[in-house]
């Protein structure tokens, strides 16, 4: 007994000060296969049957403790190994960016950062889908069919037919991610889609490539109202302009029934333009911004989502013309010259990212 307490507190205080390559040296010399402790365990067979119960049960509680403590010192050496590894890795990101590598952010990023903020603070997640489209989901689908006469107005980029006789095209707005979303997932939906889209129109206020942002709202009981004040709500959200005025105006798209252009108020005096109205709320004009609607419930049929239960609206606006107003960029073109010094004009502070509680913060220069 004497043997393995004595045994027990010398291997306890070898352990206790060991370094990592020294507990596996006492391990194996403790517990091994010839280890001491091992031995010991198997010299109780030769014991008195008296004594090899107490014996045994003695030999275990000193393995138990001397397992213990190596399990522990080793837990331990490892923390303060990390631990060092931590400390002389670290990356001090609170490090001022330096000056010459801080680009600004694009206005069309910081536009579509900011609706996108607006949008989620409502319950919108944002979904995304490929450049390149099918005919079907770009078009079909969206109830414009082959000889439909929006086809004609949409300057359509098409792919050489692929190996299934289909055309592919580029996308010509980012209502086929309705399409894509409606077909993958079950309602209620709630999306916005900011992203490219292509036309082949090229002039001083049209791009052949341009950006929108798209929005899906589905449920049983989405109305026109919930249209109305989502984008009422965006409108004077995104221009900060809390009274802004804004109108709905009957129009058409094939994927909606009924379907509107919604405009807001401004005002043009001495040759400028101001979003809102004027102090004395004269000389009010109004400036189309988007087109939205009430989904066209063929839309939901061709999507597999039955329309006598399912209803819902939706929207799609240009990102530069928004841009364009919001921060008065008086020419399309110059968006897409990377010229450093209109981004430096126009451009944002990296690293701050919009937010509608902070009123965008942070903005332009
Ligand atoms: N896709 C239309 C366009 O490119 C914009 C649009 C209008 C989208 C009405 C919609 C909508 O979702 O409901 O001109």
């Amino acid at each position: 007994m004497e043997n393995t307490d004595r045994l027990r507190d010398e291997l306890l205080a070898r352990i206790a000060v060991a370094d990592l390559g020294e507990l596996e040296d006492i391990r194996v010399r403790a517990l091994g296969r010839s280890g001491r402790i091992t031995e010991l365990m198997k010299g109780i067979g030769a014991l008195p049957a008296d004594r090899r119960r107490v014996a045994g049960q003695e030999l275990n509680r000193v393995k138990d403790a001397v397992a213990g403590a190596i399990e522990q010192r080793k837990t331990g050496l490892e923390a303060e190994a990390l631990d060092r590894r931590l400390a002389e890795d670290r990356v001090d990101v609170t490090l001022p960016v330096r000056p010459e590598a801080a680009g600004p952010v694009h206005p069309i990023t910081q536009t579509i950062d900011e609706m996108v903020a607006i949008f989620c603070e409502m319950g919108f997640t944002v979904a995304d889908g490929p450049h390149i489209e099918t005919d079907f989901n770009n078009f079909t689908a969206l109830n414009i069919p082959p000889e439909h006469p929006a086809r004609q107005d949409h300057d359509t980029f098409y792919l050489a037919p692929g190996a299934d006789g289909t055309r592919r095209v580029l996308r010509t707005h980012t209502s086929p991610v309705q399409i894509r979303t409606m077909m993958a997932q079950k309602p209620p939906i709630r999306i916005v889609v900011p992203g490219r889209t292509f036309r082949a129109d090229h002039d001083a206020t049209h791009s052949p490539m341009f950006h929108q942002i798209e929005g899906l709202a589905i449920g049983r009981d989405i109305h026109m109202g919930h249209l109305k004040g989502c984008l009422i709500e965006f409108c004077r959200a995104f221009f900060a302009v809390d009274d802004l005025p804004v109108r709905f105006r009957p129009s058409y798209f094939p994927f909606t029934e009924p379907s509107a252009e919604v405009d807001i108020g401004c005002t043009r005096e001495g040759g400028g333009l101001a979003i809102g109205r004027s102090e004395d709320s004269t000389a009010a004009d109004w400036l189309e911004i988007l087109g939205c609607g009430m989904v066209n419930p063929r839309v939901l049929e061709n999507c597999g989502i039955d329309p006598s239960v399912w209803q819902g609206f939706a929207f799609g606006l240009g990102i530069e013309r928004a841009a364009m107003l919001k921060y008065g960029i008086p020419d399309l073109r110059t968006f897409y010259e990377s010229d450093i010094r209109w981004l430096r004009h126009y451009g944002f502070t990296a690293l701050e990212s919009p937010s509608v509680a902070a009123g965008f913060a942070g903005g332009g220069t």
